[in-house]
């Protein structure tokens, strides 16, 4: 009898915890994984295609893990966000070195220097350089002096952090691109089922025409095949001031976002912390939803999340991760995080535009975070509008 009302009891308890848990409005949710070797192996579509579809499809997070990265990977992404530590904690003067006011802080150094809706953000710094080129303008001056922040070279702080920065960001980077190639082969076919559905339940003669006239260009084309702007962004967050958002609700203009799993610190001992609980990235999943992304547990992975550039370019069959960075409760410790991302993206003149038969309302149709984000709608009114102008427009849009 008292074991039967113990096991009721629980039962019971279990019950409300879990309304509790559902009439809360952030859950958290395993982020969808995928294995490198399978992914990179061309023959193993079976098994990949679905998981990524699952991320990044209609009620998918856009956020997909790619476990079992190389071991020589994981160890310089290890190297490099204690570089980003290391340039992070230079004097305020010698920073101002890698400084390009010229060129809006998006090259080099960047702190407290660009506002974030309205407010003036020193929750983290950044060290930005193109990815994968020293000059990725090839010498051409005309292309230098029209897209000057796309081209331009930062100076590299390795000799005052006395560690080679700009061989590790560039090797790290590259390997993060490499790997985007297969992600997007594999997104790709979801903008293919997706755009095929699109057409069968609008068979006109004139959607028919449209499709015989023009090819879309597949994401991985777009990114590696005709662009050389991939950005690489080092993020070094300082530790929470009042549990201040190290990052506010925003999405990517890349068309794919690598991100390396973080390393945290404690500040005041510089070594390396865990997360504080509730730490990390939310996405946000719906109106009012906000979903905690649960991380495997080494740190053997990559994430890929999806960007503005491939909403636009797949006329809404992908949709843009809404994301923010939370300092979760350090409990009195000061702890700081660094992290790394690389922005795959559209080349600087590359015109943007809805595939052919569909529209801009496509673009919008399932936008969910206007009350927390600066809608598309807003920012992109006409179509094709290159890259460059586009990401002007957004920048405008969130920083003024
Ligand atoms: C820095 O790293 C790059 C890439 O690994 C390498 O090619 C270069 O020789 C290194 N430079 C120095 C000074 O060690
Ligand atoms: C496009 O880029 C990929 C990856 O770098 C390469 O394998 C492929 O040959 C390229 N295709 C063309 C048409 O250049
Ligand atoms: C989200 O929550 C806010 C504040 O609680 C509320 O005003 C708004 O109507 C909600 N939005 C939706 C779409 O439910
Ligand atoms: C955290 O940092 C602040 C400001 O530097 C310092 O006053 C405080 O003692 C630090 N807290 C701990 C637990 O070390």
């Amino acid at each position: 009898m008292t074991k039967a009302l113990t096991v009721w009891l629980f039962g019971f308890l279990r019950w409300l915890t879990a309304r509790a848990a559902t009439d809360q409005e952030t859950c958290s949710q395993h982020v969808v994984q995928t294995d490198y070797s399978e992914l990179i192996s061309s023959n193993s579509d079976p098994t990949v295609a679905p998981l990524v579809a699952k991320a990044f499809g209609q009620h998918g997070l856009g956020i997909l893990a790619v476990r079992g990265i190389p071991e020589a990977l994981a160890q310089a992404r290890r190297e490099l966000l204690y570089m980003s530590r290391s340039v992070a904690l230079l004097s305020p003067e010698t920073l101002a070195k890698y400084e390009r006011p010229d060129l809006d802080f998006v090259v080099g150094w960047s702190r407290g220097r660009e506002k974030f809706r309205g407010k003036v953000d020193t929750a983290k710094g950044s060290f930005y350089a193109n990815a994968l080129y020293a000059d990725p303008a090839q010498g051409d001056p005309m292309l230098e002096a029209q897209y000057p922040s796309s081209t331009a070279e930062p100076a590299w702080p390795d000799a005052d952090i006395g560690a080679n920065l700009s061989g590790c960001f560039r090797d790290v980077a590259r390997a993060m691109y490499t790997i985007s190639y297969h992600v997007l082969r594999h997104a790709d076919s979801v903008v293919e089922a997706a755009l095929s559905q699109r057409r069968r339940r609008l068979r006109t003669f004139w959607a028919h025409k449209v499709r015989r006239r023009k090819r879309r260009l597949p994401l991985y084309e777009v990114t590696h095949n005709r662009s050389r702007l991939h950005v690489g962004r080092l993020l070094h967050y300082y530790p929470s001031v009042r549990q201040q958002n190290w990052c506010g609700w925003h999405n990517d203009n890349s068309i794919l976002t690598v991100l390396a799993p973080p390393l945290y610190f404690d500040d005041d001992t510089g070594a390396e912390a865990s997360a504080p609980p509730g730490a990390g990235l939310v996405v946000y999943a719906a109106p009012n939803k906000t979903v905690r992304v649960e991380l495997p547990d080494d740190d053997r992975f990559l994430l890929f999340q999806l960007g503005e550039a491939s909403q636009v370019l797949s006329g809404g069959a992908l949709v843009a991760t809404p994301h923010a960075v939370l300092p979760g409760a350090s409990e009195g410790r000061n702890v700081s995080r660094d992290t790394f991302a690389v922005f795959v993206e559209p080349n600087w003149n590359e015109p943007l535009s809805p595939p052919p038969g569909s529209g801009l309302k496509d673009v919008y149709a399932d936008e969910h975070a206007s009350d927390v984000i600066p809608p598309l709608r807003d920012r992109l009114r006409k179509v094709p509008v290159d890259f460059a102008q586009f990401l002007a427009d957004s920048v405008r849009e969130y920083y003024d």
